[in-house]
């Protein structure tokens, strides 16, 4: 099932979530259903609070090349362990901030822990793209947004236009 995104601002996106206490029934069609949503959007990353859950779920799949394999993953309360001194800059977008994008530094390269749909902890090593996803997406369930990186007045001007594609969405009752 496709759930609807939050768009930027909305509380639920500023706020800390709560670890998963253990995998249910809900947390598996909560995983499931963010993944549909982050590939219909399309994307390659979304955080619970974005769909208006505040618990600690990530979904993301930074496979880019269609002639490989799809790598749909489901993240629980997961975590950086340890990150390099070495930055990596990417031009950042987020799927509750539709069409706006910026360079954001964050660390190149990554190991995080987390816990699988089997209850099972499991720990990576991400670089590339899938490095800086993951930190982004884990910013998410801390209540923070990539344009948090940014000086205020570039954020002021996003939250802005962000404000106006609320209004214009209101009022086309979409
Ligand atoms: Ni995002």
């Amino acid at each position: 099932m496709i759930r609807s995104i939050l768009i930027h601002p909305d509380p639920r996106l500023k706020k800390p979530c709560a670890p998963v206490a253990a995998v249910t029934d809900e947390v598996r069609a909560l995983g499931a259903d963010m993944l549909s949503t982050m590939y219909a959007a399309p994307g390659i990353g979304l955080a619970a609070p974005q769909v208006g859950v505040l618990s600690r779920v990530i979904v993301m799949d930074c496979v880019k090349d269609p002639e490989l394999p799809p790598r749909p993953m489901v993240l629980l309360n997961p975590q950086v362990i340890w990150a390099s001194e070495e930055m990596n800059t990417y031009d950042e977008g987020c799927l509750s901030i539709p069409d706006q994008y910026a360079e954001v530094d964050r660390p190149a390269v990554v190991t995080v822990r987390w816990m699988d749909l089997e209850g099972v902890t499991q720990e990576e090593t991400f670089d590339g793209l899938w490095a800086t996803c993951v930190q982004h997406e884990i910013d998410h369930l801390n209540g923070k947004l990539f344009i948090d990186y940014l000086g205020p007045l570039k954020r002021q001007m996003i939250t802005r236009r962000m404000e106006k594609l609320k209004r214009e969405r209101a009022r086309e009752g979409v």
